[in-house]
């Protein structure tokens, strides 16, 4: 049989065909456009993502036997909001996962309800792109919108409503609107009451790989198929990932290097970090997970590339660099703000340390350490809380480049193992929906059959050395530039 993965993703939705071996057998892609209406804001037309499925889906199965596809599932963006009126409309644009608007929200949650309350309630404090301070921003300032909600849903549940019916969404998700109670995977009255919507606005909850409907006699005439295919809940993109990259179990780490950058580390057991500076979040087989989220990683080497030095071609920018650990140039990555550990929606991208002689290569090279650098302010937190991690699996965009890769290996010093291929998120949505349709026993199963590791890149003594020092040059600037960010923002 076989199963479609989608990974709604923030610049585009990313389509995988599976067969029952774990085998791909082909991969689209269709671009949406994101607005930006004001500074640190960031918005997203569900239209958009459904129709852009549509037609992803329908060239992804052009060519093979419709018969045999058997089940759908997704990886999604993660906390982006998405209301729907009495009627199943969409009401306005969804705020996504990287919008800062909500600081004074987010502000009145951690302060005034208190982050000890919040960490009681859903094992997490507020940040600004998580879902339930959109959902009083929207209270606060567009009272008209909010007096029209029926639901509120995910992105990826946005697509399983519209190819089901039914309003679903899955633990992993459902962790990151800060409404849901992670340790007994229910959603917290508590926080109900505060966000002052009803239970029945929320979507029922399922386990990532649980099939929520089949598709509806609409759905599967759009796309050609039978009402026959069933569709699973899906998780979140980063718990997708893990899927797809076999991290799963425990003490196992995933990173992905995708618009966001984020550190994943699957754990059997609940657990909370004191001070909340990583999420802890429903893993998608069924288990937890902690993940430090960056909110800009390969978007910060796409911006640089793209906007700033004018080429679409990565690895021609990549090829001369050859100075490992010795680059005097530092890039903070703070394009949209930042989420973990900073918490701080004013930080900003600043590069420092250019002399004369700096040239574009040494600018190239600050970017992919200043997103590696980020990624080990997680990984140091999770250290502190005694976790012990030697190796990681690698993801998404970003981890197409060989030297990308060799940075983080020496500047978290990591063995990175990479894996047949870097679709984490579609990939593991594609297994969700096998486990589903109960072609695997368990995630955990279908993981360990399909998933392969093709190569390992070790760290090296002397550049993790090198590196280390850098990285503690690193860690000062964002604690110098945090009031500066802070007066910028007011001007
Ligand atoms: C995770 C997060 C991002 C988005 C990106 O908390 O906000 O990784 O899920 O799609």
């Amino acid at each position: 049989m076989l199963y479609i993965g989608v990974d709604l993703g923030t610049s585009a939705v990313k389509l995988l065909l599976m067969d029952e071996t774990g085998k791909i057998l082909n991969i689209t892609s269709k671009d949406y456009p994101i607005s930006f209406p004001n500074p640190g804001w960031s918005e997203q037309n569900p239209n958009d993502w459904w129709t852009k499925s549509v037609e992803g889906i329908k060239e992804l199965i052009k060519n093979f036997d419709k018969s045999q596809i058997a089940g759908i599932s997704f990886g999604g963006q993660m906390h982006g909001l998405v209301i729907l009126d009495d009627n199943d409309n969409v009401i306005r644009p969804a705020l996504l996962w990287n919008d800062g608007r909500t600081f004074a929200e987010t502000d009145y949650l951690n302060e005034k309800i208190g982050r000890k309350k919040l960490s009681q309630y859903t094992a997490n404090i507020a940040f600004t792109g998580f879902t339930a301070p959109k959902i009083l921003w929207i209270k606060n300032n567009e009272p008209e919108n909010f007096k029209k909600i029926n639901k509120i849903m995910l992105p990826k549940d946005y697509l399983a409503y519209k190819l089901t019916g039914n309003h679903c969404t899955d633990a992993s998700d459902a962790s990151g609107m800060l409404l849901f109670d992670v340790k007994n995977r229910c959603w917290s009255k508590e926080m109900i009451d505060i966000c002052d919507i009803k239970e029945e606005q929320l979507a029922k909850i399922y386990e990532s790989y649980e099939c929520v409907g089949n598709l509806t006699e609409e759905a599967a005439s759009l796309l050609g198929l039978s009402t026959n295919v069933k569709v699973a809940a899906g998780a979140g993109d980063n718990a997708a990932a893990a899927v797809g990259t076999g991290t799963v179990g425990n003490g196992n780490c995933n990173i992905s290097l995708g618009t966001s950058g984020t550190i994943f580390i699957s754990s059997e057991n609940f657990g909370v970090d004191d001070n909340n500076a990583l999420h802890s979040f429903a893993h998608a087989d069924g288990t937890y997970h902690l993940m430090g989220c960056m909110l800009s990683a390969a978007s910060c080497n796409k911006w640089w590339m793209e906007d700033i030095i004018g080429t679409n071609d990565y690895s021609s920018a990549q090829k001369n660099i050859t100075n490992l650990g010795k680059n005097n140039v530092y890039f903070l990555p703070y394009l949209m703000g930042e989420r973990s550990p900073h918490n701080d929606p004013d930080a900003r991208g600043t590069f420092i340390g250019m002399t004369m002689d700096t040239n574009r290569e040494d600018m190239t090279q600050a970017i992919l350490e200043g997103v590696a650098f980020a990624l080990r302010d997680s990984l140091e937190v999770a250290k502190k809380l005694g976790i012990n991690i030697e190796r990681t699996k690698i993801c998404g965009g970003g981890a197409k480049s060989q030297l990308w890769k060799k940075i983080i290996a020496n500047v978290l010093n990591l063995k990175v193992d990479v894996i047949e291929s870097e679709e984490g998120p579609a990939l593991g949505g594609a297994i969700l929906a096998a486990v589903a349709c109960k072609e695997f026993d368990s995630v955990q199963d279908a993981a360990e059959k399909i998933v392969k590791i093709v190569d390992t890149v070790e760290p090296e003594n002397t550049l993790v050395e090198a590196y280390d020092i850098k990285y503690n040059i690193f860690k000062k600037l964002y604690p110098q530039l945090k009031p500066i960010y802070k007066m910028m923002s007011l001007n």
